[in-house]
């Protein structure tokens, strides 16, 4: 027998809602992956790379030319500094850079202020490490985020506040005034910082990411995480990387070393080749509007309302003109009887909050998306 750390957790809503879609053969809009092939020179650069036997260890921070191609990167977008020899490591996917950040830095009795609905695997990495999420709901139904109550939550337990932009799942954005207050809030105190910016080439309608790594008296207490799975198109590679001042990024790595050590090789050459020759983050925000755009107008005539979605590839609709059921069960029944799985948005509340909105994942090929479409408007 064991004494489980986390007994409360079960079964993740996304392995759920996959799973019946599969069951009943329905369109698989839940889970956040693309439909889509890979572009074909990022895996002729992996081949490449497979076949000059770049198959061993990688550096326990990543490769090196990848991490100055990162940096080169970050300076051009964000106007920031960052060494990559001290700053950057590569991880596997933003996952492990989180769970790795909240192992470095969360103590027994520490507080950890996040947002709800909050992506799933941050709570989780708190709690093990003996911390205590204190959730803040965002402001439905822009989502935007209440700075006052995240000052009213600040005490001396209070060790990290997380945020992410573009948000999962709301598809809404943090801005430079959310930056700025939040500036005015850790200034002169020794509070952490953890920005989840994994989708930030993934903004809409003109407008642009806003990176804490832009604002010195964010960037230098913050972790900062992103995921070549989202900005590439290949989840299945869970590959990412983060950033941190060198101070925090030298116990970061102490942790990385022993859950991973380094990450896999060929993938990091071939990489930075990609990024490199090919430039393909400044297509990205064009390629998911247009996306999101063809998913809105094929749902047009339904009577679901549209929460707009300023960046990542989720659309959130709201239902409560056709059904009063929860969440949970209405994502069911649309799964098994219209054939086209959702997310509900309660399980991203630690209170089960019920807004009667359905989160769709619109990363997915042109077809499926009118199809889909269809079917909502047959609702
Ligand atoms: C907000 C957010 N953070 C982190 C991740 C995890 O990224 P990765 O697949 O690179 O581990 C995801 C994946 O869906 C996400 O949506």
């Amino acid at each position: 027998m064991i004494n489980s750390k986390l007994p409360q957790v079960g079964t993740t809503i996304f392995s759920k809602m996959s799973a019946l879609a599969n069951q009943h053969g329905a369109i698989n809009l839940s889970q956040g992956f693309p439909g889509f092939d890979v572009d074909d020179n990022l895996t002729t650069l992996v081949t490449k790379y497979l076949n000059e036997g770049k198959n061993q260890y990688a550096p326990m921070p990543g490769i090196l030319e990848l991490r100055i191609t990162l940096a080169n990167y970050l300076k051009r977008t964000y106007n920031c500094d960052i060494s990559p020899e001290a700053e950057i490591t590569i991880t596997a996917g933003a996952t492990q850079a989180i769970y790795n950040t909240i192992s470095a830095v969360v103590n027994e009795g520490d507080e950890v202020i996040l947002f709800s609905p909050a992506y799933d695997c941050y709570a989780p990495a708190i709690e093990v490490h003996g911390g205590t999420p204190v959730f803040i709901p965002l402001q439905h139904p822009d989502y935007s985020i209440n700075w006052r109550a995240v000052k009213e939550q600040i005490n001396p337990r209070t060790k990290m506040i997380m945020i992410n932009s573009p948000h999962n799942p709301t598809g809404s954005l943090i801005t430079e005034s959310d930056l700025k207050q939040l500036k005015e809030i850790v200034s002169g105190t020794e509070l952490l910082i953890l920005s989840d910016e994994v989708y930030e080439h993934i903004t809409f309608d003109g407008k642009k990411h806003e990176s804490v790594l832009a604002y010195p008296e964010l960037r230098k207490r913050a972790m900062v995480t992103y995921s070549f799975g989202k900005s590439l198109h290949v989840t299945g590679w869970k590959t990412g990387f983060c950033t941190g001042p060198d101070w925090l990024m030298k116990e970061f790595r102490k942790i990385h070393q022993y859950t991973v050590f380094s990450c896999n090789s060929p993938m990091q050459y071939a990489i930075n080749e990609y990024i490199l020759k090919h430039n393909p983050f400044e297509k990205t925000a064009e390629f998911y509007e247009r996306k999101r755009d063809l998913f809105l107008a094929s749902i047009k005539n339904s009577r679901f309302k549209v929460i707009p979605c300023q960046g990542t590839y989720f659309q959130l609709l709201d239902y409560s003109d056709i059904s009063n059921m929860n969440d949970v069960e209405f994502a069911e029944k649309l799964t098994i009887e219209n054939g086209i799985a959702s997310i509900p948005i309660s399980v991203f509340y630690p209170d089960l909050e019920d807004n009667k909105v359905l989160r769709f994942c619109f990363a997915k090929k042109d077809e499926l998306l009118i199809k889909a479409g269809k079917l909502l408007c047959t609702i």
